[in-house]
């Protein structure tokens, strides 16, 4: 499944994902800027922060716990999410990711 990832500087990236890795891992694997998981997915560091654009299926909404992490990044916008809280599935094709400006 595509994955695309967009950079601060709108820098387009088209990555190959696999099903039932978080899309961080799959941005990490892909070395894409600004996006560093450098918790390993815990939800304790929101270094994975991304603006989410669906193409097809939306991903399941946040947790609380998720929320409540994001609320605390930098340039929180309605569609803020924690990339490593969302797992790929074939239904997501497509998706989109941006990148916020803070974290290059
Ligand atoms: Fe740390 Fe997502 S990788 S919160």
């Amino acid at each position: 499944m595509r994955v695309r990832f967009i950079d601060p500087t709108g820098r387009e990236y088209l990555v190959e994902g696999e099903p039932g890795e978080s899309a961080m891992r799959c941005a990490t694997r892909a070395l894409i800027p600004g996006v560093l998981g450098e918790c390993g997915g815990a939800m304790a560091c929101a270094t994975c922060h991304c603006y989410v654009e669906p193409a097809g299926a939306a991903p399941p909404p946040p947790r609380a716990d998720e929320q409540e992490m994001v609320s605390g990044c930098l340039e929180v916008r309605p569609n803020s999410r924690l990339t490593c809280q969302i797992i790929l599935s074939a239904e997501l094709e497509g998706i989109t990711f941006v990148v916020p400006s803070s974290q290059v």
